[in-house]
């Protein structure tokens, strides 16, 4: 029953190009030779930015082309904006805005015994970790930089807020790093 901001970075810090590009990343790894089927399948409620949602609605289920496919989650999803978004046919999505802690709470109320996902992008898991709301940190770190872009935790968090527990590597072009977050520790300035 964790909340867990599980993400990929490129090696300086960044989760995409300025232009929202993910076209770094998908060279590194084949997705189903890392931890993220396992981690998917316990998933019960996952969240996200507008930046986030809107480039899964571009690129992966092609929203309004002849390519339309289906969103690609089978867990309920919310949607963080201030904007009026449209929803694809079929997708179980919420659109909220403001506040994260009273979403967090329908959240947890539906994904039951299963862990919650902040997709990102990386203020929206602070916004999370600002109210004592994030457990886990799991960071896929690319063997690339960028120079530039979305960043991938836009916080100061000192020691010993986050605790290292693994350490796995993918071949040469990925590390998965596992950090637990000690959510009570008042050393940390937002
Ligand atoms: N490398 C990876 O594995 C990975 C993972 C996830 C995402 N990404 C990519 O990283 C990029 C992240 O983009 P981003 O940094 O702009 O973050 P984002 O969280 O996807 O989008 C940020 C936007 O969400 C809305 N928002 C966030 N918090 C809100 C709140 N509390 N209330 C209302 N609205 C809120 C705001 O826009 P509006 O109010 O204007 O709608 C805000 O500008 C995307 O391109 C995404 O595709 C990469």
């Amino acid at each position: 029953m964790k909340t867990q901001y599980y993400t990929a970075s490129s090696l300086d810090g960044f989760i995409a190009t300025e232009d929202h590009s993910l076209e770094w990343l998908f060279p590194l790894v084949e997705l189903e030779a890392t931890s993220y089927p396992s981690f998917v399948a316990e998933v019960g409620a996952l969240a996200m930015g507008s930046s986030t949602y809107e480039w899964l609605l571009k690129h992966v289920i092609k929203l309004g082309t002849l390519d339309e496919t289906f969103w690609p989650y089978s867990q309920p999803a919310w949607i963080f904006s201030s904007r009026a978004l449209v929803a694809p046919a079929g997708a179980d999505i919420r659109f909220v805005q403001g506040d994260v802690r009273p979403v967090h709470a329908q959240m947890r109320a539906i994904a039951g015994s299963k862990n919650i996902w902040i997709v990102g992008g990386g203020d929206l898991a602070g916004q999370f970790l600002d109210a004592n709301l994030l457990d886990e940190v799991i960071v896929q770190i690319g063997s690339v930089t960028l120079g530039g872009g979305k960043p991938l935790f836009p916080r100061r968090v000192l020691s010993p807020i986050l605790r290292l527990n693994s350490v796995q590597s993918y071949g040469e072009g990925m590390v998965e790093l596992r950090y637990e977050v000690n959510t009570h520790n008042e050393s940390r300035t937002a």
